[in-house]
């Protein structure tokens, strides 16, 4: 069979490698892929946007399998037109990717279904949102502007002031363009955020082990929000215990309301979760594997990904074997171009790759890269994601900054803490 990505991030590289390994799978395309995926598939130069394009190219190559990395094509509906095609992909479709695509949808399915979430307001005027914020006491809230900004339609506010400003940013200075034409103004929670990513079908649940994600840019999770620089992979954060609970009082009751609403979901949902001292709630919803979770993720996943992904596509979720993880937890850390997550060069040379790749247990997944000249350089805001497996997770993050050391560029610079938060983290719970 041959199967076609669609995305260029690090998670795009990281399901190329693992769909290439598998046994039923002859050639992989990635579109359009970047220098890392060109050495495990065969980069095709359409933007994940452009769904006719691809439609085509699926066609034409007669791809058994397309699987839809990033959001913006999903929101647009991406999986609707293959199907229309006769083309089997994995992912939702349009309506069941609004849970990513809208806050507010996201929000008011949440309270629909019971699941627990943050206490929130929504508005579609601005001198609402302004009046609510100076009536109410004050207390730190995040602003968010519902539709899709590349994870920086969110502001977390210490008190009112920050607040009224947020709104302006949204509705007035339009930042967020017409993602801002809805506010969704909720509570500041506060405790410790993980990832628990499932894959369903639309009636059987795979919750995958959780990660936690590094979405500030700096150390001690100082400085800007970034889309992650770094994960690893199973938090001690949440135990069996509580991932049953997530699956029983988050996953499920998600998806069924989703079926109930005539919107199924297929593809991988993602609780984006703060554990809080009142338990787990969903700050948001993903429609999508995360990046970079899925890169320690798929490190870890020995079984056939593509025999899982298939199920999902066939509605037989049921029918396979649960899924074997390597016992060794894995850290990925990401290594970023200066300036991001703000403005960066492109086109520097990038070396010791080849050094890196020779660190047992290591891989190193590409992001933001390109070919120039026969010469790997840089591309994009993050870069690589270098990931590890270890005995334990101190092992594994030493093992992924060995590979780090290795890897040079003009302005290349990482977290350095990645993974130190599950220590501290289960010390403090
Ligand atoms: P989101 O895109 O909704 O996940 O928001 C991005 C980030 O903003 C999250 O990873 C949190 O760090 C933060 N955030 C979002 N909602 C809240 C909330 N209600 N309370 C505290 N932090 C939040
Ligand atoms: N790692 C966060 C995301 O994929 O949205």
């Amino acid at each position: 069979m041959k199967v076609l990505v669609i995305g260029n991030g690090g998670r795009e590289h990281a399901l190329a490698w693992k769909i290439a390994a598998s046994p039923r799978v002859d050639r992989v395309f990635v579109a359009p892929g970047n220098a890392g995926t060109a050495l495990e598939a065969e980069n095709v130069d359409i933007a994940p946007t452009d769904i006719g394009k691809l439609v085509k190219f699926a066609n034409e190559n007669k791809i058994g399998l397309t699987v839809v990395g990033p959001e913006v094509p999903l929101v647009a509906g991406i999986v609707d037109e293959f199907q229309k095609a006769k083309l089997r992909v994995f992912g939702p479709s349009r309506l069941a990717a609004e849970l990513e695509g809208s806050k507010v949808f996201c929000k008011n399915m949440l309270r629909h279904a019971d699941v627990p979430t943050a206490d929130y307001k929504v508005f579609r005027q601005a001198e609402r949102a302004e009046m609510f914020l100076r009536e109410r006491e004050d207390v730190p809230v995040v602003v968010k502007a519902d539709g899709l900004a590349a994870g920086k339609g969110v502001i977390v506010c210490a008190n009112r002031a920050e607040a009224l400003d947020a709104v302006q940013r949204i509705a007035q200075l339009r930042e967020f363009g017409d993602a801002g034409n809805q506010i969704v103004i909720e509570e500041r929670l506060d405790g410790h955020e993980a990832s628990v990513l499932a894959i369903t079908d639309g009636r059987t649940i795979l919750t995958l082990p959780a990660c936690q994600d590094h979405k500030r840019a700096f150390d001690d999770d100082a400085g800007p929000n970034t889309g992650g620089m770094g994960a690893y992979c199973p938090t001690p954060l949440i135990t069996n215990d509580l991932q049953g609970w997530i699956e029983g009082h988050v996953l499920i009751p998600t998806v069924h309301a989703m079926k109930r609403a005539r919107r199924m979901f297929r593809g991988v949902l993602y609780a984006g979760l703060m554990i809080t001292n009142q338990g787990p709630k969903v700050l948001e919803y993903n429609t999508r594997f995360g990046d970079p979770e899925c890169q320690p993720l798929l490190m870890r996943l020995k079984s056939d990904l593509v025999e899982i992904l298939e199920a999902v596509v066939d509605g037989t979720l049921d029918q396979i074997a649960p899924p074997v993880w390597d016992t060794r937890p894995s850290v990925c850390v990401v290594m970023a171009s200066e300036g991001y997550p703000g403005k960066y060069a492109r086109g520097k040379p990038i070396r010791g790759l080849d050094e890196a790749a020779k660190v047992p247990d290591v891989k190193v997944f590409h992001a933001g890269t390109a070919t120039l000249n026969g010469q790997v350089v840089t591309d994009g805001g993050r870069v690589l994601g270098v990931t590890a497996l270890g005995n334990t997770i101190a092992a594994a993050k030493l093992q992924a900054y060995t590979a780090v050391k290795c890897i040079r560029w003009d302005g290349a610079w990482c977290r350095k803490d990645i993974s130190d938060k599950a220590l501290k983290d289960t010390l403090a719970t």
